[in-house]
Formats: C-alpha cells, structure tokens, sequence
C-alpha cells in the first residue's frame, strides 16, 4: 500500500520523505488554509519535494470552471493529481481531464455507487472518506471492502486512496483490505510506530543495561 501524506505543510513531509514514507500528498481547501500559504506557492514547493502525485483540489462547482480551474493546477508540475469532488460536473470535469492525459482524483467519495461512476469517468484515484463515514456511525472500512471488489470484479484500474483517516488501526485494516493507497495526517503514520510493549520492553532493556555498566561507544 502507498502511503500519501495528508497535508500541506512542507515541513511535515519533509520529515517523513527522508524515511521514505511518502509515496504522494494530498491537500484540500482546509488544509491550504491550515497552511497559511497561497496555494499555487505552496503545491509547487510540495511537489519539487515529492516524485509521487501530489493531489490539488479545485473550488469551483461547475464542470466547465472546473476543469479551467484542473488546467491551472496542472501546469504547476507534472506530478499533480487534480482533484475534483464527486458530483455529476466533477465527473464531467473528470472526464475530460483525464482525457487530457492528466491524473485526476475524485474526492468527497461516500457510497460504492459513486465510486463505481469515478472509475468509468476515468478517474486514477477514488478517494473514499473513511473517517466521516464513521462519525455519523455508518462503516468507512466495509466502503473501503465494497470498492475493491467491484474494482476487481471488472477490473477497473482506478486505485483506491483511503482518505479521512483518523487512526494507525485505520491503516492497518485499508492494507488487509487491499486499499492502493492511504493518506494519513503525519501524526497517524507517526502513530504506526508505537505499541505499548515496546515501550515496555525498551524500558527494561535500559534498565538492565545501566546495571551491566558497560558503555558501547
Ligand atoms: C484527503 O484527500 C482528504 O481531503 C482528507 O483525508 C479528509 O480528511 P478529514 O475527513 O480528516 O478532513
């Protein structure tokens, strides 16, 4: 599974794509102004840091500006994924970019319906809100499940990118599934490293080793 990070401070990706972590980005309009940076600033200096896609989202809500809009982020780099939400323009405005040879992921991806018009409108990326689905007690994983078998089942090759995740459990679980992607906040694949036994354990290996009083270096 490719991990995209969730997030438009560049510092924060910089910290994980020296460990490798970091297969593309993601951002979204929130995230632009979490940033505090202009956005066309802020994407180009992302994408000359990361090889892999680097999703930008459109603001406008009608296909044709949308796909004006999908033009105007392309051109910032050749790795940007233009990002558009999943309504009837957004597919319109899916097709067309992607029939320009540009990457497209459609976001705001709820249901299994929608994840199956994504992928005949030519999208390189569904991305399903997990997260969401679980704050309103409906089940973000079994969306994650329900789209890979349809993708399977006729083969589309549009790759599913597990969005809205809010837990290392949530990772875990998009990997068994067989999810093609997954962006986290840094905070989540930070979180991937813990356990409570290796604390544990460490504690005690650093215990026993100031009793040895032997030094390495
Ligand atoms: C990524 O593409 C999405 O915009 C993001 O994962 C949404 O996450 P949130 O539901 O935590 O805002």
């Amino acid at each position: 599974m490719k991990f995209f990070v969730d997030t438009a401070v560049v510092a924060e990706i910089a910290e994980l794509a020296v460990l490798g972590m970091v297969d593309g980005v993601t951002t979204n309009p929130s995230l632009i102004l979490k940033s505090g940076r202009d956005i066309i600033e802020v994407t180009r200096e992302i994408c000359a840091l990361v090889k892999g896609p680097v999703s930008a989202e459109v603001v406008a809500t009608t296909a044709d500006e949308m796909i004006a809009e999908g033009r105007r982020l392309a051109g910032i780099a050749e790795n940007i994924a233009v990002k558009v939400p999943l309504t009837w323009d957004g597919l319109k405005a899916c097709k067309v970019l992607s029939g320009e040879g540009r990457m497209v992921n459609v976001t705001l991806c709820f249901s299994a319906n929608q994840a199956l018009l994504a992928a005949k409108a030519g999208a390189t990326f569904i991305s399903p809100f997990i997260g969401r689905l679980d704050d309103i007690n409906l089940d973000g994983l079994q969306l994650i499940a329900d789209i890979r078998r349809i993708y399977d089942n006729y083969g589309f090759q549009t790759q599913i990118l597990a969005a809205s995740i809010r837990s290392a459990n949530h990772m875990s679980e998009c990997a068994k599934i067989g999810a093609d992607v997954a962006t986290a906040p840094p905070a989540v694949i930070k979180a991937m490293a813990a356990h409570v036994l290796t604390d544990k354990g460490l504690a005690q290996f650093m215990a026993d080793w100031v009793k040895t009083g032997q030094k390495i270096i």
